[in-house]
């Protein structure tokens, strides 16, 4: 019997079976095998959300929930915050290592010839009311800019994924700042690509009469740490949302037209908008207790808090905490993080939060620099999908090069009537 397998008895039939482990996993189709009769169909195991299934093999991200750890492609988070950019982060999730000079100047240049977008795009943003929430428009927009892209469909040709992933980094910042500029009734202000990523991204949104934006630095690196920190985060909603939708063969756009609308929930990257309406429901620091005893009687949850991975402080909310006294040394500081600290003080010392290993999240303090900075909560998940577009496009990648890859098809528990006639 080899030392890395696992045995089985099957009582209904006294029958033993050896599963091989890899990995210290086995092969979910292995259980096929084990029948209560010749007309069964075999073992599956039932895991709605997928709590304890592993999709895939990545080499990308790995996150050690217990610990708190974070790393891309073996970089530690907390290394790649403080000394990266998101450009540079960004091509070592897509290629597997961190740039050169050269290799950094070639994809800057690269991204920098796609920040525009067609002007046709631009009509039909201006079709949106008003008042349409940026994700909306952001996903419809992210879906519309594959009609502009008919090739985007060869996606066994790894130059065309290549070019693909390409423009999707690049014009996701003009997306977005289209979005933003629409619903404040503001032109739209085209790419400058003498700047940065995160300064053009922000001339996008704030240039108004001045002949050239000039970007505030502070505000335009933190910008770029906050990219870093949501750049990737192996197998979530999201990310297995792309995974899913590119397993058919849709084009990037529409495969992550369909990440973009996942992420747009509020238990996912849409809980950085509701903690800032959390802590404006709240007020002040006084009515915090009142607040944490309706979410400890199961009223409401604690936005911003919790995890399916980290079981301990999410790493990214501790350099997120860290670069808001520099935002606020530019913008001034926003009250509300009293709020959230006080709110992150009680709850962690509460037994409730506790025994539930529930911590303070990426979007727990996210928003209240997002406010700082002066954008509006439902401006917060845009903010969100801008960097995981990288992750989502790397892991898009890696599966399209992946031999295991076959359209993704789960099986079900069937528990309706037998059949019956009309
Ligand atoms: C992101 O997966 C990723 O990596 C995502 C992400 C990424 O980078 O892509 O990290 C980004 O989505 C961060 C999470 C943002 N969401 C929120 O902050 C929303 C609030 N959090 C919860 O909804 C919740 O914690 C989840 C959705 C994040 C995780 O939910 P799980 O893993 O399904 O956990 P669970 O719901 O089974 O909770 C276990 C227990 C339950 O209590 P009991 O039924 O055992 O009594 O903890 C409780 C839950 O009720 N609980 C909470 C809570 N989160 C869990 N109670 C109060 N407030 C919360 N926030």
């Amino acid at each position: 019997m080899a030392n890395d397998s696992l045995t089985i008895t099957d009582n209904r039939t006294g029958k033993t079976y050896e599963l091989p482990l890899k990995h210290g996993n086995i092969k979910a189709m292995d259980l096929r095998q084990i029948k209560a009769d010749e007309k069964d169909f075999g073992v599956m195991s039932y895991d709605p959300a997928f709590l304890n299934t592993a999709a895939c093999e990545s080499r990308i991200t790995f996150i050690d929930g217990d610990q708190g750890i974070l790393r891309y492609r073996g970089y530690p988070i907390e290394q790649l915050a403080e000394k990266a950019t998101y450009l540079e982060s960004a091509y070592l999730l897509l290629y597997g290592s961190l740039p050169d000079k050269d290799q950094l100047a070639t994809f800057t240049a690269r991204i920098a010839k796609h920040t525009f977008i067609h002007e046709n795009m631009k009509k039909f943003m201006e079709g949106f009311r008003y008042d349409a929430h940026p994700m909306s428009m952001l996903v419809s927009s992210i879906a519309a800019m594959s009609t502009f892209y008919p090739d985007a469909r060869n996606v066994d040709d790894p130059e065309v994924r290549e070019l693909m992933a390409i423009r999707l980094i690049a014009k996701m910042p003009t997306i977005a700042a289209y979005a933003y500029r629409h619903t404040n009734g503001l032109p739209f202000v085209y790419p400058d690509n003498d700047l940065s990523y995160t300064a053009n991204f922000m001339n996008m949104l704030w240039k108004m009469a001045e002949p050239k934006f000039q970007a505030n630095p502070v505000l335009a690196r933190a910008l770029d740490i906050l990219f870093i920190l949501h750049a990737d985060h192996e197998q979530n909603c999201s990310t297995s949302t792309m995974r899913v939708v590119g397993s058919s063969q849709a084009d990037p756009f529409l495969a992550m037209a369909g990440a973009a609308a996942s992420l747009s929930g509020p238990l996912h990257g849409g809980a950085n908008e509701e903690v800032l309406r959390m802590i404006d429901e709240i007020g002040t620091v006084d009515h915090i207790p009142d607040f944490i005893a309706s979410v400890k009687q199961g009223e409401r949850k604690l936005m911003g808090f919790g995890h399916r991975v980290y079981k301990n402080y999410d790493p990214r909310a501790k350099v997120i905490k860290e670069t808001a006294d520099s935002v606020f040394a530019v913008t001034g500081r926003n009250p509300k993080v009293d709020i959230a600290r006080e709110i992150e003080k009680i709850a962690l010392s509460d037994e409730y939060f506790v025994k539930r290993r529930l911590y303070p999240n990426v979007d727990f303090y996210s928003g209240i620099i997002y406010e700082a900075m002066g954008f509006r909560p439902e401006m917060f998940t845009v903010l969100f999908a801008i960097p995981r577009t990288a992750g989502w496009l790397s892991h898009w990648e890696e599966q399209c090069k992946d031999g295991d890859t076959k359209i993704s098809r789960p099986r079900q528990v069937y528990l309706g009537p037998d059949q019956r006639d009309i």
